[in-house]
């Protein structure tokens, strides 16, 4: 978390103006959770991209967004209240290849003192806080900011209200302010961890989503293989990692005792863990989690995407 003045952070979450910086799959999964979960109106949130390629498309999908070709107009024309940086770490090392001794502004322009609270949320992968702000603000007056600036993970099920969300806010949670654990909790349950482990969050959380459907797929083969209809298998595979995800949480239980309870001597359950044990399931999928951690660093080291 970095702050950059200590006066009031005061917003109203009931009238705050929201922009996205990146039109993206994550920016389009916090709209929908936004406004068909969070009960937001579309008239509040507000869209920057360099081409009309996805903004057109959301414009049309959410009647009243604001969508705009001009980063800096999330700042000055629309004056959003709360942030998200949702570009790709290339698009940040271009602004540092781009710029001399310091790098070339995100918004063309640093953002302008706006003199009420704006909160940033970086959702960039392998960038700190301090190198995202030296793109936004202007380094000779800091002090006429009135910013406070957060990393956070957020994975695509907060389209449908039931994301994870880590911001980087050390594990007490008081110390996030009241309008950003506002919006956020409206599509997502909040988790608090320090910035240094954001990227470590971001692989587990963000591309875990895709290793987690890769499995319930898997598994709805397996079922559809036995005779089930497809539909049923995939429901009952999703419902089974639904339950599992559920008990571990309710219970504290670590998952492996839990897996333990489930298998009874000489039973279905044991011999199904002996067959992915000889297949390397288990590192595969720790291998799967530490390859997307190190795309992500090496994504936000390449100039270009
Ligand atoms: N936190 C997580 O859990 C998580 C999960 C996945 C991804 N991420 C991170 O979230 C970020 C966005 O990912 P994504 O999947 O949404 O990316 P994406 O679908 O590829 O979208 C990227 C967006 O950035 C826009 N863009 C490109 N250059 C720009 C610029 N100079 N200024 C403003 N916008 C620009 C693109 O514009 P056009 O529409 O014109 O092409 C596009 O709309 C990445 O950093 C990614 O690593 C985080």
């Amino acid at each position: 978390m970095s702050k950059h003045s200590k006066k009031s952070m005061n917003v109203d979450i009931a009238t705050a103006k929201i922009g996205f910086i990146g039109a993206g799959r994550m920016t389009e999964s916090l709209l929908n959770g936004f406004v068909n979960y969070g009960k937001i109106e579309a008239s509040r949130l507000h869209v920057a991209a360099p081409t009309t390629k996805n903004l057109e498309r959301l414009k049309q999908q959410y009647s009243g967004l604001h969508i705009t070709k001009r980063n800096l107009d999330i700042f000055a024309k629309y004056g959003c209240n709360i942030v998200f940086i949702a570009v790709h770490g290339s698009v940040i090392r271009n602004c540092y290849k781009q710029g001399g001794e310091r790098p070339f502004p995100l918004t063309t322009n640093f953002i302008p003192n706006m003199k009420k609270p704006l909160f940033i949320l970086s959702l960039v992968t392998g960038f700190t806080l301090k190198e995202i702000s030296q793109c936004l603000l202007n380094p000779e007056h800091p002090e006429k900011y009135l910013i406070e600036m957060h990393r956070i993970v957020v994975n695509c099920a907060v389209a449908y209200g039931l994301g994870i969300c880590a911001v980087d806010v050390e594990p007490d949670s008081k110390k996030i302010a009241e309008p950003i654990r506002g919006l956020l909790s409206k599509v997502a349950k909040l988790e608090f961890v320090p910035e240094s482990q954001m990227d470590a969050a971001c692989a587990v959380c963000g591309a875990g989503l895709a290793f987690s459907y890769y499995f319930i797929a898997a598994m709805s083969d397996g079922a559809t293989k036995m005779g089930l209809s497809r539909d049923m298998a995939t429901k009952f595979a999703a419902k089974t990692v639904q339950s599992a995800a559920q008990s571990l949480l309710e219970s504290g239980k670590n998952p492996t005792e839990l897996r333990d309870d489930v298998c009874s001597p000489a039973g279905p359950a044991i011999y199904g863990i002996h067959v992915l044990d000889k297949a390397d399931c288990a590192s595969g999928v720790a291998a799967a989690v530490e390859a997307a951690h190190k795309r992500a660093a090496e994504l936000a080291k390449e100039g270009e995407k």
